[in-house]
């Protein structure tokens, strides 16, 4: 089983930005430990991270037959980008959307996701954790299909 994680504008970032709100962990460091918890799932994962909404939706575009479940943190395409939901809707690969932080405590214009009706489910606001609920999650959905 493989498992594709999409990271968003910004995540670079980590580490570095707001650390009072995503905390101090890197990108590495969550790549790293999904990497871990992938193969105690036995599964394979792969990243992806952009800046560029195009290059993301690029990216979506060629995964159907490349892996069976996506994991992504929309960071703030989230609450603004009909084109990312529209390409999940369109590409049909199970998803789980995922936030370090939990936006529905955050401003009104987080309240809203475009990604949320279009995933199997969300997890949000347990910092890098919230990617490892994720996974979890995502895997266990994807083997209850399989079955
Ligand atoms: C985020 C939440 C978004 O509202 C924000 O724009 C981000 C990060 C999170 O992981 O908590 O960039 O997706």
């Amino acid at each position: 089983m493989k498992i594709a994680v999409v990271h968003g504008p910004n995540l670079r970032l980590l580490g570095r930005r707001e650390p009072h709100v995503d905390g101090s962990t890197t990108l590495d460091e969550i790549n790293s430990a999904l990497a871990a918890l992938a193969q105690e799932l036995g599964v394979e994962i792969d990243f992806f991270q952009s800046n560029h909404e195009g290059e993301i939706l690029d990216h979506l575009e060629q995964l159907p037959g490349q892996c069976h479940g996506i994991l992504i943190n929309p960071a703030g395409l989230t609450h603004t980008s009909v084109s990312l939901r529209d390409a999940l809707a369109g590409i049909g690969v199970p998803t789980v959307e995922v936030h370090l932080s939990n936006p529905a405590s955050r401003e009104d214009f987080r309240h809203i996701s475009f990604v949320a009706p279009v995933a199997v489910g969300t997890v949000a606001g347990f910092g890098k954790n919230s990617y490892l609920f994720g996974l979890q999650g995502l895997v266990a959905h994807l083997k209850t299909q399989a079955e």
